[in-house]
C-alpha cells in the first residue's frame, strides 16, 4: 500500500515517476528524510521528526521547504490512507537538494507505506543482533562536521549493507560500534539498555541520530520514576545489562535476545514494562 502527496498537499500516483534522472537525491543520495509512525490517524512525535529534519538540512547546508508544507503533505497522506483496513502507517518525508546544476530548489514529498511483516515479527519475537564496526571513533563528529554524522541523510546504502551482513551471519539486526569501543546505534535504530531502574542510551555527540522513539520512551520513563542516562558505554555493557532494545519509529521498542551469538538477559516482564512506558505517551 502506498499513498503519495506533494508538498502543496495534492495527491499523486505513487506508481508514476516523480523525480528527474538528474535530481541530486537520485544521483548522490544528497538529501534528508524522516520516517514517522502513524497509528489510527495520529502521527507520533511529528514535531521532533520535523525538528530533526530541519537539523539534518542545516548540517547539509541545504534549504528545506517550510514546516507548514510538510505538515500539509503529511495530513493529505493521513487523510487518504485506508484506516479501516490498515491501522498503522509508516510516513516518509523525503527532501532532495534538487536538480544537478539547477536553481537549488529542494524537492520533497510525503509517502505513506504499510509497516512490513518482518518489522512486526521482530517487534513480537525480538531480534538476534551482531555488532559491526562503523569505522570511526565516538569523538569524531565535532572534528569532522562534513561527515554528517547524526544527520538523517538519504545516503543509507552503508546502513542497508550492514543489515545484509547481519542476515548473512544468520542475525536480524546490527549494533554499530565505534573504534574506541563505544556502542553507537543500529543502522536504523537507537540502542537502549536497562540497568536496574535506569535506562541508558548513547549521546548524539558520539555521532548517532537523536532518536525520537528513545526520546518518547525516556520521557515516559522519567515520569514513571525511572532514571535515564545519555552516556557512552562499551560493548561489554550490552552483555551486562538487564535488557537491551532497539528503538525506532516503525519497530517501536524491539527486544534484543542475543548478541554475536550469545544470549543476553531478555526478561519478558521487563520488556512488557518498557513497551508499556513507550505506549503510555499515546494513550488518550
Ligand atoms: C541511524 C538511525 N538511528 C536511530 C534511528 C531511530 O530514530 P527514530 O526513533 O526517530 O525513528 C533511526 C531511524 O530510522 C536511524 O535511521
Amino acid at each position: 500500500m502506498r499513498v503519495l502527496a506533494l508538498l502543496d498537499g495534492t495527491l499523486a500516483d505513487p506508481e508514476a515517476p516523480l523525480f528527474r534522472a538528474d535530481d541530486l537525491g537520485v544521483m548522490r543520495g544528497d538529501g534528508c528524510f524522516e520516517t514517522i509512525l502513524v497509528v489510527d490517524r495520529a502521527p507520533r512525535e511529528l514535531g521532533a521528526h520535523l525538528e530533526r529534519m530541519e537539523r539534518s538540512a542545516r548540517l547539509m547546508q541545504m534549504p528545506l521547504p517550510e514546516r507548514e508544507a510538510w505538515e500539509r503533505a503529511a495530513q493529505a497522506v493521513i487523510d487518504a490512507w485506508p484506516w479501516e483496513s490498515e491501522t498503522e502507517m509508516g510516513l516518509k518525508l523525503v527532501c532532495t537538494r534538487g536538480v544537478d546544476g539547477g536553481d537549488g530548489t529542494p524537492h520533497g514529498f510525503a509517502m505513506g507505506m504499510d509497516v512490513g511483516p518482518e518489522t512486526r515479527r521482530k517487534r513480537d519475537s525480538g531480534v538476534e543482533v551482531v555488532t559491526l564496526e562503523r569505522g570511526y571513533s565516538s569523538d569524531l563528529m565535532e572534528r569532522a562536521p562534513w561527515l554528517l554524522l547524526s544527520a538523517k541523510t538519504l545516503s543509507y546504502a552503508v546502513n542497508m549493507a550492514a543489515l545484509r551482513e547481519a542476515e548473512s551471519r544468520g542475525a536480524d539486526e546490527v549494533v554499530f560500534t565505534a573504534d574506541d569501543g563505544v556502542v553507537l546505534e543500529g543502522p536504523t535504530s537507537t540502542v537502549v539498555l536497562a540497568q536496574g531502574r535506569t535506562l541508558l542510551t548513547t549521546p548524539p555527540a558520539a555521532g548517532v541520530l537523536q532518536g525520537t522513539t528513545q526520546g518518547a520512551l525516556f520521557r515516559a520513563a522519567e515520569q514513571a520514576g525511572w532514571r535515564t542516562e545519555v552516556v557512552n558505554f562499551p560493548t561489554s555493557a550490552l552483555f551486562d545489562s538487564d535488557g537491551v532494545w532497539l528503538a525506532s519509529s516503525l519497530r517501536r521498542i524491539t527486544q534484543v535476545r542475543s548478541i554475536d551469538g550469545t544470549s543476553i538477559k531478555a526478561d519478558d516482564a521487563l520488556h512488557a514494562e518498557v513497551v508499556d512506558l513507550y505506549e503510555s505517551n499515546y494513550r488518550a
